[in-house]
């Protein structure tokens, strides 16, 4: 079987690479490389026979039409998107190309495709999506599939919009879809623009860890293999025109997952003091969403999926892993916007 994954240089993309060549599947790689994109992500696979790369940005449609034509993919796994919340509240208009227009692009590119092939019932196109498109929950309950869409970021809106039109081509034009929603994600080869990359490189360099308002926003975390896990599931077993939130079962405050890491750290890369003593708050980013929370019984329930790491073990592993790979984030760093605060623009 032969998997287009569009987003396969970034954090989730990557590991569904890894994973769908490891388990022996053929993978194209559909990747502009924006400053998130990184084909060290995917270096252990890039030798495989299974694997090809395409150095495309989904808001080209005339590239899409020519990497379907040259690769005539089984399936379609679209991951490639502006991801950073931050970066959505200071410039939102990358945001709206690519998580929209872009969809949109992949969308018709696959559907003409897809009726070029005479309809085939076995194709999918699988759309990853995120949980934030259901807004802020208070301290109590749980996001399901039939929670009404509130998104609250320009990043969150436009992966709602992207939502809508996926099922608008299903609904529309038949096209077999699949669409997943998960929780924040954590782990190896994590953006060091993000929440936990953050805390734990700024502790090693000695510098403030910042937790943003007062720390006491809540996240569902997924380690990033068993959310690549989950979305082959979902493509091989999910049904046609169906949704599938896809949590960790582990919630934490902002707070007690940054003492957790330094605890970790505390632990393996030991110095005087404890890492904790590097903890500031600072000002809260523009509308932050206060909680958010996965009630994963359908996709447990039909299709027998749970995580298989708690987040101590999967923080354990992701610690371990930044520790063991200095030369992957220090070229990082150096990435336009890296270690600079966004997001208080609002
Ligand atoms: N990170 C999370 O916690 C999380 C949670 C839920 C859902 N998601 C969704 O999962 C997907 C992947 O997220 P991620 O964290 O791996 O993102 P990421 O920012 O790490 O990677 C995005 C990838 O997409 C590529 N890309 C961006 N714009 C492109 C364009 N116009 N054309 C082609 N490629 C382009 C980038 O080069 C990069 O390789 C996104 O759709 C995101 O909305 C992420």
């Amino acid at each position: 079987m032969k998997l287009l994954v569009t987003g396969g240089a970034g954090f989730i993309g990557s590991a569904v690479v890894r994973l769908a060549v490891g388990r022996g599947y053929e993978v194209v790689n559909v990747d502009a490389l924006t400053y998130a994109g990184c084909l060290e992500n995917v270096a252990v696979v890039s030798d495989s026979p299974l694997y090809a790369f395409e150095h495309v940005d989904i808001r080209d449609r005339t590239a899409l039409d020519a990497v379907f034509g040259k690769h005539e993919p089984d399936a379609v796994m679209h991951l490639a998107a502006e991801s950073h919340v931050d970066r959505s509240i200071d410039g939102p208009g990358d945001f709206i190309e690519t998580n929209i227009t872009g969809t949109y692009n992949m969308l018709e590119a696959a559907r003409s495709y897809w009726v070029e092939k005479g309809k085939p019932e076995t194709f999918r196109f699988h759309h990853i999506s995120t949980d934030e498109v259901f807004g802020s929950l208070g301290p109590e309950g749980m996001f399901t599939e039939e929670t009404p869409y509130d998104p609250r970021s320009p990043y969150s809106a436009s992966k709602a919009a992207s939502d809508h039109l996926v099922r608008a081509w299903h609904e529309t034009y038949g096209l077999p879809v699949v669409l997943t929603n998960c929780s924040n994600n954590y782990g190896p080869y994590h953006f060091p623009e993000k929440l936990i990359p953050v805390v734990i490189l700024n502790a090693l360099a000695g510098q403030d860890i910042p937790v943003y308002g007062e720390g006491l926003n809540v996240r569902d975390w997924l380690f990033v293999e068993d959310h690549a896990d989950a979305l082959l599931l979902v493509l091989a077993k999910g049904a046609v025109g169906r949704s599938y939130n896809i949590g960790g079962e582990n919630e934490a405050r902002n707070i007690d997952l940054v003492k957790t890491i330094c605890a970790i750290l505390d632990r393996l890369r030991p110095k005087d003091g404890s890492y904790a003593d590097q903890i500031i708050f600072v000002q809260d980013r523009a509308g932050h969403d206060l909680r958010y929370a996965i009630d994963p019984s359908r996709i447990r329930d039909e299709l027998g999926w749970r995580p298989s790491v708690t987040l101590q073990e999967g923080l354990e592993r992701t610690v371990a892993w930044y520790l063991d790979n200095e030369d992957w984030w220090r070229a990082l760093q150096a990435r336009d916007g890296v270690g600079q605060r966004l997001g208080v623009k609002a």
